[in-house]
């Protein structure tokens, strides 16, 4: 299949050559690409075209320099660096909104609207988000953008058109050949999540200050006296309000509005509709909140505003804010807070991590005490120091982190963190390998009693032996009394011992042995999981039992036959042979086997072609697997993964934040998977 039937043929391409018409061609070409991929988030042309198309019309324009013309797409990018930025008098005051934050909030407001309006019935609202950015004002006179300029103190704000016009979600000239006379369009510059960790990285390594979120992000590029450096960005913009409008009717509902900004080619966002009565706005709520942490930006709460404009204007404004109109807040998903202390968690594999004890703050409504620092270069890269106050973030189920400290509000007593070369709980050196972030106790299982229990408690966990009531004091009791060594020890357990624990009756320390006897009866996928070798996650442990079939097979084998199991490379390999080559480890197995863990054997794995002829593209955040994973997985089977997606593709698998991929193959109708469907195929074929 040629490109031209992957991305819709072009249009109108001149066959003679006239330079000023092949300008305007390419113009509009770009812009058409540009609109697909920034505003329809549906990209029609592969970057390599598009930046070849882009080459040659600034090579037209470099010929022909009366050719330029000020919305031609190579025109986003200014000149030498601003001295300042000038200062721009709004002519219709851009105002902030009042922010509510519980459902009797809301209540209250719809109140107060119905009351205001004299109405008895329900009112339509437009509900929206509350993007997570700065509010920018872009002044349209005849169709073309001519000023852009940020809220400041909602009076007065800052000219930052040269900047603005990098931004390619908004367009240098409306799409319409009637244009008001004069727009002002108002909405939100934000910069998305990717993008945001993108910068970061880069500035990581160019060794630069890395941003704190990306709302820090998009203020910090689009304040940029350099408009080229804002042009590395990728910032966007969404349309929420209008300023002042000349030569055109005002549209009579907000939602309205919305519509017509996205017939003009401006970007407006999806995820907006229209709902009545206040429990029309409590749904609205609840399902963006699920959706949140998915969204490829960041929002802080939805806001709502009464759809009618002529209802609007009745409301009119009470001090800087309208009465027509109110954000609900979603709990901060960051706070700042003070560093009392850093301590040093050991983990299973002897991992250390360092962690910050914090005076309590409340994060996306729990009160967090600690957060995690990840690791020694993390602390040191982002100077974290005892004392500091800090930036703590929690999103959605994920753990709480340090996210950056608050230089202004550091104390002259700060201390400055020391990674400890001794493992605090049982004293063995701490070795950290050249290429490795992560700095390990060297004491291993049998010294080190922090590895012991997080071992213990993996091996019990629910995904591994599943062993219910076996819980962290439990297991911390049983290791401090020296009860529990090695998972073997469990299945010795009696009555009595259990039940002279802390806090154990006869009756829970029955069901204890209960599910330990339970346990016996098992997989070997979660046998091979429960035993903790590292780099072996929940899906290797089953591409090994799978490939080998029983325990004595994979006991047996060599580095070559394990190199053939699906997903596992050389590092995977060597840590699997290495566990098995333990004598240690050797002696923990069969304990175990003695005591009676069992789980029926099946037959090696031939190797398998189950997925020949099909062809993957793999799109977004899968929840557990990597996409090199994934990709190992499906040309083990005999697959291949393509980078586009077209009519040839047999699945597309998507994860989280899944962009345009997804949407051609909803287009085409091609197969989507979900992570677990596209498990259950590469085991079966079906
Ligand atoms: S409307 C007259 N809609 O929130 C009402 N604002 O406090 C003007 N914001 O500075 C604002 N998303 O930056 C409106 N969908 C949305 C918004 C939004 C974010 C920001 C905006 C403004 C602040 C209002």
């Amino acid at each position: 299949m040629g490109q031209d039937d992957l991305f819709g043929s072009s249009v109108n391409e001149p066959q003679a050559y006239d330079v000023a018409a092949r300008a305007e061609w390419l113009r509009n070409e770009l812009n058409r690409h540009s609109h697909a991929y920034y505003v329809l988030d549906n990209p029609s042309i592969p970057d390599a075209e598009y930046d070849q198309l882009f080459r040659e019309l600034q090579e037209l324009e470099a010929k022909h320099p009366e050719l330029i013309v000020s919305d031609s797409p190579t025109q986003r990018v200014g000149g030498e660096p601003l001295p300042e930025f000038h200062q721009v008098r709004h002519e219709v005051p851009m105002l902030s909104i009042n922010n509510g934050f519980s459902e009797e909030d809301i209540q209250n407001f719809d109140r107060r609207v119905r009351e205001g309006l004299g109405n008895d019935h329900d009112i339509r609202y437009a509900c929206e988000l509350k993007f997570d950015g700065l509010a920018i004002n872009l002044r349209y006179e005849n169709g073309l953008l001519v000023q852009a300029s940020t809220r400041g103190d909602g009076f007065t704000g800052e000219d930052v058109t040269v900047n603005i016009r990098t931004i390619r979600s908004i367009p240098l000239k409306l799409q319409t050949t009637t244009p008001p006379s004069l727009i002002e369009v108002r909405g939100e510059v934000l910069m998305f999540k990717s993008d945001f960790a993108k910068l970061n990285q880069r500035q990581r390594t160019a060794n630069q200050k890395e941003f704190a979120n990306p709302r820090n992000a998009a203020a910090g590029s689009l304040r940029q006296l350099d408009s080229r450096i804002t042009a590395q960005r990728s910032l966007r913009f969404f349309a929420y309000g209008i300023g002042r409008l000349d030569g055109a009717p005002m549209p009579t509902r907000h939602s309205a509005l919305l519509d017509w900004y996205q017939s003009l080619g401006i970007a407006v966002c999806a995820e907006r509709t229209v709902v009545s009565g206040a429990q029309g706005l409590l749904d609205f709520y609840a399902v963006i909140g699920q959706r949140r942490t998915q969204l490829p930006y960041e929002i802080d709460g939805v806001v709502y505003k009464i759809d009618d404009i002529e209802q609007q204007k009745i409301l009119g404004y009470v001090s800087r804010a309208p009465r027509f109109a109110i954000a609900h807040k979603f709990p901060a998903e960051e706070a700042t807070t003070t560093v009392l202390d850093i301590e040093i968690q050991v983990g299973r594999t002897g991992a250390l991590t360092p962690v910050a004890r914090l005076a309590p703050v409340s994060v996306g409504g729990v009160t967090v005490t600690n957060a995690t620092l990840h690791n020694e270069d993390e602390v040191r890269r982002k100077d974290i120091r005892l004392g500091d106050c800090v930036i703590v973030r929690r999103a959605g189920d994920v753990i709480p982190e340090v996210v950056a400290n608050v230089p202004e509000r550091r104390p002259d007593n700060a201390i400055e963190f020391v990674m400890p070369t001794a493992c605090p709980v049982c004293g063995s050196p701490i070795v950290r390998l050249e290429e490795e972030a992560i700095a390990r106790c060297s004491g291993g299982w049998l010294k080190c009693a922090a590895q012991r229990k997080g071992g213990l408690l993996h091996f019990v966990s629910r995904r591994a032996m599943d062993i219910e009531g076996l819980g962290e004091q439990l297991v911390e009791q049983l290791v401090d009394k020296g009860l529990v060594n090695t998972p073997a020890d469990f299945y010795h357990l009696t009555l009595d011992t259990l039940s002279d624990l802390d806090r154990m009756a006869k009756k829970s320390a029955q069901n204890v042995l209960d599910a330990l006897e339970k346990s016996k009866t098992t997989t070997l996928a979660r046998f091979i999981y429960a035993l903790g070798i590292r780099h072996v996650g929940e899906s290797t442990a089953k591409s090994l039992a799978k490939h080998f079939g029983s325990l004595d097979a994979l006991l047996a084998s060599d580095e070559a036959r394990v190199l053939e199991v699906a997903d596992i490379g050389p590092v995977v390999a060597l840590s699997i042979l290495s566990f098995f080559s333990d004598p240690l480890n050797r002696q923990l197995i069969d304990q175990l086997r003695a005591s009676g863990i069992h789980w029926e054997e099946g037959e090696p794995e031939q190797s398998n072609d189950l997925l020949a002829g099909k062809t993957f593209v793999l799109t977004g955040t899968l929840p557990t697997l990597s996409r090199d994973d994934a990709r190992a997985m499906i040309e083990a089977a005999g697959g291949k993964v393509a980078g586009s997606v077209s009519k040839k593709t047999s699945y597309v698998v998507a994860g989280e934040e899944a962009g345009s991929k997804l949407t051609r193959a909803e287009e085409l109708g091609v197969v989507i998977l979900d992570e677990e469907q596209f498990l259950k195929l590469v085991e079966s074929g079906s």
